[in-house]
């Protein structure tokens, strides 16, 4: 018997920043090590996505998480009894064919993914090492660049703005603990003005304020002057970054800003946002266009490509397979890492894998129905990811990961560094 085979693994039923149930997974190893790890969630997910398994019904508007969590009670508790922490590819592979399901239906990506989180913290504990260093060994030193919502708008604020996420990228920081000083900086100074123009409301489901434009450029230009507020220099210190999420509002090449009240074609959408690039200090777009809308991927990826990192999330997934396809037919050029989105650890980080070799970004990211649990800063670190997206500066689901990067900085020490800027599309 090894100290890392696995005796139990017990879920059970935790809620999130929405208020909603979901599923944490606490696995016990026969030396008496425990790992722990909770599901994420999405709002806006990709039709690619693994699917959490959620009861329907009555209760929670449908969205309990009783049967994954006894899906971890049962089928996988007893499937897992007695493997090898240690080899997290081969907990992946039988999770997996446990489920059988292209999809993750029957077990649930969200059972899957917080039973592959904790058998990862399982390991870590054995060794007596942070998951971070487990992943990473004792050259890790790179902490991720942050990229932090300012505004928060589309699926997460009642659809106020069509843009989901209007954030900053600290371009200039030295290092981690100054990238997350000069975003507070631009996160107070966003919340000043908007208090003072009369519009502050509260913040949207990632701790972003609550976005009463009358356009969705009106967003960037009160971005563009809270980071000249915060005493900081558009672009060449801190940067626009926009998740568009352009899936939410169209389908089929046909796009419709509800806000403005204009309808586009994938031309108009490509246009309409190459146009902000001339004229807002962006470095970074995601999801431009739709998910099935890959002839308009490849076309905005030709015309921003070059200048700005042009990011695929609900068009890959975290699917390597689909990284490599996009690849080939150059449709972004870096890809978003959410770990539940693929189900287990092993596929997200062959998606991170696949990217990187070809010279992509790779930006490891939250999902907007989070908690406490900090496993993605670890993994951002153990893989040596270059840029970390976690919502926006409020609200403990979020601050514990800003946090947890300060500490895992402090562990390193005087080697902590961010990625050389050459690492950068913009650098
Ligand atoms: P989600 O969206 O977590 O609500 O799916 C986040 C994103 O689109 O990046
Ligand atoms: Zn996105």
């Amino acid at each position: 018997m090894t100290d890392t085979e696995i005796h139990d693994v017990r879920g059970r039923r935790v809620w999130d920043s929405r208020g909603r149930p979901t599923v944490e997974v606490e696995v016990h190893l026969s030396a008496g090590a425990v790992g722990r790890a909770i599901a994420p969630a999405g709002a806006s997910t990709g039709s690619g996505e693994a699917m959490d398994l959620r009861d329907g019904g009555e209760a929670f508007g449908g969205y309990d998480v009783r049967r994954a969590v006894n899906a971890v009670n049962s089928e996988i508790d007893s499937e897992l009894f007695g493997a090898d922490a240690d080899d997290q590819d081969a907990i992946d592979a039988a999770l997996i064919a446990l489920d059988g399901t292209p999809n993750k239906s029957k077990l649930g990506g969200n059972a899957m993914v917080a039973t592959s989180m904790a058998v990862a913290h399982a390991a870590a504990a054995a060794e007596g090492v942070p998951l971070w260093r487990r992943l990473g060994g004792i050259r890790a030193h790179t902490l991720p660049l942050p990229e932090i919502q300012i505004f928060g708008g589309g699926a997460h604020a009642g659809r106020r703005v069509d843009v989901q996420d209007f954030m900053v990228i600290a371009v200039g920081a030295a290092d981690y603990e100054e990238a997350l000083d000069w975003t507070a900086r631009v996160y107070i100074a966003a919340g000043e003005k908007m208090a003072s123009a009369g519009k502050l409301q509260g913040v949207a489901d990632e701790g972003g304020f609550w976005p009463v434009f009358d356009t969705n450029e009106a967003a960037l230009d009160m971005l563009v002057r809270a980071i000249e507020a915060a005493g900081l220099i558009p672009g060449d210190q801190v940067a626009i970054s926009l998740d568009i999420a352009a899936s939410e509002f169209g389908s089929g090449g046909q796009y419709r800003l509800g806000l403005e009240e204009r309808a586009l074609d994938s031309d108009g959408l490509t246009d309409m946002l190459t146009g902000w690039l001339e004229r807002y200090p962006i470095v970074s777009v995601e999801d431009p266009l739709g998910e099935d809308d890959e002839a308009g991927l490849i076309a905005f990826t030709a015309a921003a490509g070059e200048r700005v990192q042009v990011i695929g999330d609900d068009y890959l997934v975290t699917n390597a397979d689909r990284v490599r396809t996009a690849i080939e037919k150059r449709a972004c050029n870096a890809v978003l890492v959410k770990p539940n989105q693929a189900g287990t650890l092993t596929e997200a980080r062959a998606a991170f894998d696949a990217a990187m070799a070809a010279g992509w970004g790779a930006v490891v990211s939250a999902r907007s129905g989070e908690t406490e649990d900090v496993t993605i800063v670890h993994l951002a670190v153990g893989w040596g990811a270059y840029q970390l997206k976690v919502g926006s500066f409020a609200r403990s689901e979020r601050m514990a990961k800003w946090n947890e990067g300060l500490r895992i900085a402090e562990a390193i020490g005087k080697n902590a560094s961010l990625p050389p800027a050459g690492a950068f599309p913009w650098g």
